[in-house]
């Protein structure tokens, strides 16, 4: 998006090439998110092998309930394209326009983050010591990041919450069994069937937050799959697994998104438990409210939309925050809750695969909201 605007940049990463185009993440994009992906030439295997999906279902009590998502949130829908492939496009785009892209870089830092040239340093793979004179710097480095920590703790906020469960996530190969995503809510926990191609398929499970994948022998994950699903006259097709992975379920924020010269983007500032699939969708829409904002910085002098950086994120950040913890806590078992819970649980169900008030709201909110300009 940089290069779009005739910006030059340089992209620094921790990790082998090899690593980030392997590492598996979630695969949901939004219909905003396709759009950017569009505008950024970047959508030729998108368009290719992405699944569009016009709907969910939802599972509870013994029932599946369709949720129509074209017609409750105006037409718009998600598209099943997993992060990795995103990731996969933007190397070889990069890399093919000759773009500055370094893997495998350690001892980063940044520095100067209130002058107006801030300094990114690092040590190159090749073993040199580098130092690179910025306008502004972008951290998009994650969770575990350096980017978030400079910024001095006195200016920042956080919120965060713990989920008492997580996810096991198992991709195999096995035909998907459903034309669209299953949310399934069961006594003995929640499950989603979800899918990458047409020939492979990949289901997540509720498990114990201390759960290791030791425990958890393909037999065992199959069994438990079966079971939360059971329909009768339709079962889970099973497969061999081409990766299995536990995912820890958070919610975390910390503002402001934005310290001098130093923007933060994705993880490196919220994180979202997985229900629903909004990491990568908010990732993608700091970058596009950022991208407009450094345009206006560095080649126009206008300071407003970088004052604004923060708060137009944050904005968004919270609607997503929201809707990732009402999904997962409408949705998951908590352990020793009380039989009120459940209750509660499968009325809000209810309401929303019987009421089309409450049905858009999950819909608008799945497909993304506000809508990406
Ligand atoms: C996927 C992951 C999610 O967390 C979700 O809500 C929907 C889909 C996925 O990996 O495909």
């Amino acid at each position: 998006m940089l290069a779009q605007r005739g910006i030059d940049s340089v992209v620094v990463e921790i990790r082998s090439r090899a690593y980030c185009e392997a590492r598996q993440r979630a695969g949901l994009l939004e219909d905003g998110s396709v759009r950017l992906l569009h505008e950024a030439g970047l959508a030729g295997r998108l368009d290719a092998e992405g699944l569009e999906h016009g709907g969910i279902y939802l599972q509870f009590a013994g029932e599946r309930h369709h949720l129509d998502f074209r017609d409750l949130a105006g037409g718009r829908t998600v598209t099943v394209y997993a992060q990795t492939e995103v990731v996969k496009d933007l190397i070889a785009r990069r890399l093919a326009d000759g773009g500055h892209l370094e893997f495998e870089v350690s001892g980063t830092a940044v520095s100067g983050l209130d002058t107006r040239a801030p300094v990114l340093s690092y040590t190159a793979a090749d073993g040199s010591r580098r130092e690179i004179s910025c306008d502004v710097i972008a951290g998009c480095d994650g969770f575990h990041g350096i980017c978030r920590p400079a910024i001095p703790d006195r200016v920042r906020t956080v919120w965060e919450r713990d989920y008492p469960y997580a996810w096991l996530g198992i991709m195999a190969e096995a035909p998907p069994a459903t034309d669209e995503l299953i949310y399934c809510h069961h006594a003995e926990g929640f499950a989603l069937y979800t899918m990458r191609t047409m020939q492979v398929s990949k289901l997540y499970l509720q498990v114990d937050a201390d759960a290791r994948a030791e425990d958890w022998p393909e037999a065992r994950i199959w069994a438990a799959l079966q079971e939360r699903f059971a329909l009768p006259g339709w079962s889970v097709k099973e497969g061999p697994a081409l990766d299995i992975a536990i995912t820890p379920m958070r919610s975390f924020v910390s503002a402001p998104m934005r310290y001098g010269r130093l923007f933060l983007a994705g993880d490196a500032t919220h994180i979202v438990p997985p229900t629903g699939a909004k990491g990568l969708n908010l990732a993608m829409a700091d970058v596009t409210v950022l991208a407009d904002a450094v345009e206006d910085l560095l080649l126009r002098g206008d300071e407003r939309r970088a004052d604004a950086y923060s708060d137009t994120c944050l904005s968004r950040v919270w609607r997503a925050t929201h809707f990732s913890w009402w999904m997962t806590t409408m949705l998951h078992r908590t352990p020793e809750a009380d039989p009120m819970e459940a209750a509660l649980q499968l009325s809000q169900l209810r309401y929303v695969t019987t009421s089309r008030a409450a049905a858009t709201t999950l819909a608008e909110n799945y497909v993304g909201y506000p809508p990406l300009r």
